[in-house]
């Protein structure tokens, strides 16, 4: 059966994926950032003996990343299932910005999540199914105004997903990003339209349908797209013809392995 890694699974989305792969008979290895203080999951684990294991991560502490990559290396990873994020961040106004939050915001919901990626890429490189998903948030791409420490580390993450994408695509791997919807979790106050259990199971089948033809994608719950960065794609546009000499030294750069 394939093998699915979930940050932030102790609770919220993360939980209800837990459950859902573990029902669909998937080996299932669920990272929280305090496994002891996750009951849920240790109850889940002596139900599910051999199927579920659990792992301890803190994704502002790379260095625990790295720990959990090297516990894990040789493993092939079906679907690595980047959920966990700093979702309690203050809001902010014109005049009250927290930066040290924004950082950290930053680290966990964008930088993370790029460390995950080349954290576990020979794991999910080894595998069958060859799949990364990141859960993002609608809040990422669309006004009104507001929250701007969470929105804008989910706006990066995106393009953070659009760039796996494209650089993972000619090993087999199919990267993107979803909305979960409006989901009743603590950090919605529990005040969503969906489940957990019902989110994950729209989720599921949008990451079923996953493949490197469709990648690089921000999906809706329903499967549906939104553009997942704003591309300038009109090529006649003023001043949007690059010079052949820029050309030129862009394949220099290629060939040197990057700029
Ligand atoms: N719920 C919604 O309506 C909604 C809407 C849009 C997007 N999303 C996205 O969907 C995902 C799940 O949302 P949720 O509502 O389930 O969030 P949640 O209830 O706030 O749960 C967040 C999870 O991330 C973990 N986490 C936070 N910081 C961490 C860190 N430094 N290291 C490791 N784990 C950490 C939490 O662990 P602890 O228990 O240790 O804090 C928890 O397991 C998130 O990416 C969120 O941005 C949710």
């Amino acid at each position: 059966m394939p093998t699915v890694l979930i940050t932030g699974a102790n609770r919220g989305l993360g939980f209800g994926f837990v459950e859902l792969f573990l029902r669909e008979g998937w080996n299932v290895i669920a990272v929280a950032r305090d496994p002891a203080s996750a009951p849920e999951l240790h109850a889940l684990a002596s139900s599910n003996t051999g199927k579920l294991t659990i792992e301890q991560c803190d994704l502002a502490n790379f260095a625990t990343i790295d720990a959990l990559g090297a516990k894990l290396a040789g493993k092939p990873i079906d679907l690595l299932l980047c959920n966990g994020a700093k979702t309690n961040n203050p809001s902010s106004t014109i005049g009250d910005t927290n930066y040290e939050a924004w950082m950290e915001a930053f680290k966990v919901n964008t930088m993370a999540q790029m460390k995950l990626a080349e954290t576990f890429v020979e794991n999910v490189a080894a595998s069958v199914q060859k799949k990364m998903f990141f859960l993002s948030s609608r809040i990422g791409a669309n006004p009104p105004a507001g929250m701007i420490l969470f929105r804008s580390s989910k706006s990066a993450l995106n393009q953070v997903v659009m760039q796996l994408s494209l650089l993972l695509k000619p090993r087999g791997i199919a990267v993107a990003c979803a909305h979960p919807g409006f989901v009743k979790t603590k950090s919605t106050a529990d005040m969503g339209v969906f489940t957990a259990d019902e989110s994950a199971a729209h989720l599921k089948k949008v990451i079923d349908n996953l493949t490197v033809e469709n990648a690089g994608q921000f999906f809706e719950p329903d499967g549906s797209t939104l553009p997942i960065v704003t591309r300038q794609t009109n090529a006649h546009a003023f001043g949007a013809k690059a010079p052949d000499a820029w050309k030129e030294q862009q394949k220099v750069w290629d060939k040197q392995g990057g700029r």
